[in-house]
């Protein structure tokens, strides 16, 4: 998957972890096809967990910073996603599996084109009238 503007949530900061993380999915992915050994599908997973933590991390404190009402409700749907992340994660290191399995890709398509396309964009558009309000 490639970055695109339906991806775009109005706040650069956020729009380039987002790129980071997508860099990080895509690798992977790539790795995957080129059937490369397991503990490389595992440093890149490593990387895109401690990745996503950091990214929700930032993008919470950030809500916070613009007073955005639905902060509670989004850090819940966070949470949930890297519990999933994590128990995906940990069902792949478990199996004899070279690669991770095709619902693992899934859940990250899904994370980026629901979340941050459905969830992320609302604090966009907050952030866009908390600027004109202040
Ligand atoms: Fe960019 Fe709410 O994750």
């Amino acid at each position: 998957m490639d970055w695109d503007e339906s991806l775009d949530v109005g706040v650069d900061a956020m729009n380039d972890q987002h790129k980071g993380l997508l860099d990080l999915m895509n690798r992977l992915f790539d790795l995957t096809k080129q059937e490369a050994p397991k503990d490389q599908h595992i440093q890149i997973l490593n990387k895109l967990l401690v990745a996503t933590v950091n990214h929700f991390d930032d993008e919470e404190k950030y809500m916070e910073s613009i007073n955005y009402e639905g902060l509670k409700t989004h850090k819940l749907i966070h949470d949930n996603l890297i519990a999933r992340l994590e128990n995906l994660t940990n069902e792949y290191l478990a199996s004899s599996d070279i690669k991770p399995p095709k619902a693992f890709f899934d859940f990250l398509k899904f994370w980026l084109s629901a979340h941050i396309k459905g969830i992320d964009i609302k604090y966009g558009h907050a952030a866009k009238n908390f600027s004109t309000a202040v």
